[in-house]
């Protein structure tokens, strides 16, 4: 393939998935697309990994390391406009997976064309956002042998051209919560015969940024939303009950617990200020992204061999979205980097948005540096080993 055939081959990959978003676990034809794109490649595969995940692998022996891609959609209503926006109601590649899937498609041509000092493993996901695709690929086995694994995402904090790799911890905790209240019903007029599910939800929301603000050091990022607050029936009924839910982001272990333990503080004093009954549920979610060292210097180095040192840049501070792409780095160290991806008009416009779209001048990008990284690791690994 040419430069240009390569780039029109990625483009019409990511759009084919762009117009048939699939949710965690649902990737079937997703899964079917990429096992025809490999059997094209001649490169032999494993279907149904953890339900829809896919394997594939190359070179015949020495060392091995693994690349990894996340498949699945979220559920959005697309309003981009794009002539090939989805075509499934409700479902959405907000994310940019359809970009990561196409970019290591385009790592497998690569390295088969220019085969790699060793072998490596092509792991594309499931589930990324949704159930923990990552650890249900660990548990198939998909890291056995690996000695590093590498991954990226899409990102528009950056311009194409643009790589930033890090060292240590680049996304936070993850953690999800439910409180529910429950008070005494009764009529909006004899409040004093009741115990209002709102008014103590609502002292519960404001009082929780009081955790961030006035408990944890500022110098340790971390955040509370409440994204959904769901009480009441009527204008004119006290609600008994109050439903809220939110997440809790960090990016220490102490922090965290801190959090965990204030939530449950404060719902036990409001109980006991409002007369009313608040249950704490805690669901622990996806553990912080944290790069080793030694991966982070390999992926550079990979950066810098396709962008230049111009392109070759660091995220300024840990982003406290979560990224399931951590599981892996507690059984293999790696590196997980961000592929400049910001497209003209849509700089405000983020990820997990109905209007969310990327520059596809970053797949080609992408697709050189996963197939860098894959090599510049092996040739790191001979080389210790002798
Ligand atoms: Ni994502």
């Amino acid at each position: 393939m040419t430069e240009k055939e390569f780039y029109q081959w990625l483009v019409d990959i990511r759009r084919r998935l762009h117009a048939h978003p699939e949710l965690a676990y649902q990737e079937y034809r997703t899964s079917a697309l990429i096992a025809g794109e490999l059997e094209k490649l001649g490169l032999p595969y494993q279907t149904g990994l953890a339900k829809t995940g896919v394997v594939a692998e190359l070179g015949q022996d020495g060392p091995l390391v693994a690349l990894r891609a996340d498949m699945d959609a979220l559920p959005l209503s697309e309003e981009t406009g794009l002539p090939f926006a989805s075509r499934i109601p409700g479902v959405m590649h907000a994310c940019g997976h359809d970009g990561h899937v196409a970019m290591l498609l385009g790592a497998a041509y690569l390295l088969k064309e220019n085969p790699p000092p060793g072998r490596v493993r092509l792991i594309f996901q499931p589930a990324e956002e949704k159930g923990a695709g990552a650890l249900a690929m660990i548990k198939e086995g998909v890291l056995e042998g690996v000695s590093f694994i590498f991954g990226g995402h899409i990102d528009r904090h950056f311009r194409v051209g643009e790589i930033a790799v890090n060292e240590g911890l680049i996304c936070a905790f993850t953690d999800t919560f439910k409180v529910r209240i429950t008070g005494k019903g009764g009529h909006a007029a004899w409040p004093h015969e009741a115990v209002d599910a709102v008014v103590c939800g609502a002292l519960l929301v404001m009082n929780l940024q009081t955790i961030i603000s006035r408990e944890i050091n500022p110098a340790h990022p971390s955040v509370i939303t409440v994204g959904r607050f769901q009480a009441g029936t009527a204008h004119n009924v006290i609600a008994e009950e109050a439903l809220l839910e939110g997440t809790i982001r960090s990016t220490d272990p102490k922090v965290r617990e801190r959090i965990i333990k204030s939530i449950k503080r404060m719902a036990q004093g409001l109980a006991h200020l409002y007369r009313a009954r608040l249950e704490v549920e805690i669901k622990e979610g996806y553990p912080p992204v944290i790069n080793d060292a030694e991966a982070a210097k390999i992926a550079k180095q990979a950066a810098v061999a396709v962008v230049g040192e111009k392109g070759l840049c660091q995220q300024p501070h840990p982003s406290l979205g979560g990224e399931d792409f951590a599981f892996y780095l507690k059984h293999v160290p790696g590196c997980f980097v961000r592929f400049g991806a910001v497209k003209q008009g849509l700089e405000n416009v983020p990820a997990h948005s109905p209007k969310f779209d990327f520059d596809e001048a970053v797949l080609p990008i992408g697709a050189k540096f996963l197939a860098e990284v894959a090599k510049t690791a092996l040739t790191h690994l001979r080389k210790n080993r002798l």
